[in-house]
């Protein structure tokens, strides 16, 4: 037992230098994900990859040809653009999420292995602007302003949030959280609520966002009908 733990510490092995995928990715969009390793003198027997263990991918240097890719849904790989050390996936879907692993092996006599995975998300959030509804018609003096915002259907489920004349409502008594509902395809449609005073012309500003990406709607309260 003495031996082998010297031998392990003194292996000079395979080792991943690092894993490089996207991390947020459009659908539609393309990927390509790299998988950088130093064989330390070895000779390399295959790289595999797998999406949430399921191989999609494998290049093997003593097969003609070396390469081999596995249909999965939402995974289709371009073999013209993937080598030893990348592979390149095309048309990325909702389904193309999911936890991406490289697994690097060596020849005999050192079978050495290594990996590395990290989580490739997808979103989708179309150019269609949030809805505001409820706002165009007749308020009665002091009736309170009941509106709401939905926005297109996407993934994630977008964060709303409401401005009045520029000013961010942060006051939660005014916000009605509806949250995500399902729509098809895997999609979601948020909505938040807006009861508000009405004692003066309003502009109403929705702000949908995923991640950096922003969408907004504005509507204007004009006329209060005193009944
Ligand atoms: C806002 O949306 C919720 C949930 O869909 C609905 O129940 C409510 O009636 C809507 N209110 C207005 C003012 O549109």
């Amino acid at each position: 037992m003495g031996v082998k733990t010297v031998m392990r510490t003194l292996c000079i092995c395979l080792r991943i230098v690092g894993i490089s995928v996207p991390n947020l990715k459009q659908r539609g969009e393309s990927a390509t994900l790299t998988c950088d390793y130093d064989l330390e003198g070895g000779k390399l027997y295959s790289v595999k990859w797998y999406r949430d263990n399921e191989e999609f991918y494998r290049f093997m240097p003593r097969l003609r040809p070396p390469q081999h890719a596995h249909k999965l849904d939402g995974v289709k790989v371009d073999l013209e653009k993937s080598t030893a050390r990348r592979v390149h996936l095309r048309d990325l879907t909702l389904k193309s999420r999911g936890l991406y692993r490289c697994e690097v092996s060596e020849e005999a006599p050192s079978f050495h292995s290594a990996q590395a995975e990290a989580f490739i998300e997808v979103y989708y959030f179309p150019r269609e602007t949030p809805r505001i509804t409820g706002h165009d018609h007749a308020y009665k003096l002091n009736e309170p302003l009941d509106v709401n915002c939905s926005s297109a259907k996407s993934f994630p489920a977008p964060d709303l949030q409401w401005l009045i004349d520029g000013q961010k409502i942060t006051d939660r008594s005014w916000l009605i959280v509806y949250g995500a509902m399902p729509a098809p395809q895997g999609l979601l449609v948020s909505t938040l609520g807006l009861r508000a005073p009405t004692n003066h012309r309003m502009k109403l500003k929705c702000v949908a966002t995923i991640g950096t990406h922003r969408r907004e709607r504005t509507a204007t309260i004009g006329k209060l009908f005193y009944l």
